[in-house]
């Protein structure tokens, strides 16, 4: 069993408040990926699953695209799913972090064809995309309405935006535990973790349409994960780099509740359950 103060514990967040906390996380986001660049693979089950359903919501788009753009390619999982269903596309792909795009370079090799940017996604597209795509990766976004807005603005008449995403029931079971941890420990708050700011599905179709998209199609599942135990699984949580971007102190006593409380409300038959609510989204632009 792991001492609590073995696993650096990074699921406190901060409120957003100004251009420099914006700023902030942004690097705290590129920070906390770049790190896990070499584990995420081993430990992203749940993020392949969302690319393979994400690929199949897109269907026939993704085919006669001549133009692709991917937002958040990571260590390019969905950049091969893209090449392999359509090999003549010109096909761009970037990501925050400048090791992630050496990672997913090395998986696709350079016979891919693929045109690697370091950028940030949240910003004016420059060009005419057929298809615009993202896996696990908006809920990251600082200024999702503007970008959304900006994406229809990038993409060809007929262009489709197509993303998966998390909504804030994610790691619901966390959520709770930390308040009962708070609680009994008289804490006068409870501190947030990043995944309830996650913006929901009715949050994205919002933003959708308001960003000038006019068909747009959603999905949300529910999809439970399990551990061995709780710190196993804030371990692999670590391993993904899908932690706080901006993280607060937390005691070792805090800690400690916090596990007790996930493994007593939560635990059975030796496993702990942890929830994923995946959001995919097909927009039109027409
Ligand atoms: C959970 S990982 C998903 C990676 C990949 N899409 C996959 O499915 O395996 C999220 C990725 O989004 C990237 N990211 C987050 N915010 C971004 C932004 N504003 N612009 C570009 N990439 C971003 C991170 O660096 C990270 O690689």
């Amino acid at each position: 069993m792991l001492e609590p103060r073995e696993i650096k514990t990074q699921f406190e967040a901060a409120p957003v408040s100004c251009m420099q906390d914006v700023m902030e996380v942004k690097q705290g986001i590129r920070r906390n990926f770049a790190r896990r660049a070499q584990s995420y693979d081993r430990h992203a089950g749940m993020q392949r699953l969302m690319a393979h359903r994400l690929v199949a919501a897109v269907g026939g788009s993704l085919a006669g695209a001549r133009c692709i753009l991917e937002i958040g390619c990571g260590t390019g999982y969905l950049t091969g799913l893209l090449r392999q269903a359509n090999r003549e596309a010109r096909l761009v792909a970037l990501d925050l972090d400048a090791a992630l795009v050496a990672a997913a370079r090395r998986r696709l090799g350079p016979e891919a064809g693929v045109a690697w940017l370091v950028a940030d996604g949240e910003t004016q597209l420059r060009g005419s995309y057929d298809l615009v795509i993202a896996n696990a990766t908006f809920q990251w976004f600082t200024r999702p309405g503007e970008t959304l807005a900006a994406y229809y603005l990038g993409l060809a008449p007929g262009g489709v935006l197509a993303f998966s995403t998390l909504g804030p029931q994610t790691f619901q079971e966390l959520a709770e535990a930390m308040n009962r941890a708070a609680r009994s420990l008289k804490l006068p708050a409870t501190p947030p973790i990043p995944a309830q700011g996650f913006g929901d599905r009715q949050a994205w179709s919002d933003r959708l349409y308001q960003a000038g998209f006019s068909q747009v199609r959603l999905a949300r599942e529910m999809v439970t994960a399990t551990f061995p135990s709780v710190p196993e699984f804030l371990k692999a949580l670590q391993a993904t780099g899908a932690t706080n971007p901006r993280p607060g102190p937390i005691s070792p006593r805090l800690l400690t509740a916090l596990m007790e409380a996930y493994q007593t409300n939560y635990g059975r038959d030796g496993v702990i359950p942890v929830s994923y609510e995946m959001i995919w989204a097909v927009a039109e632009k027409s």
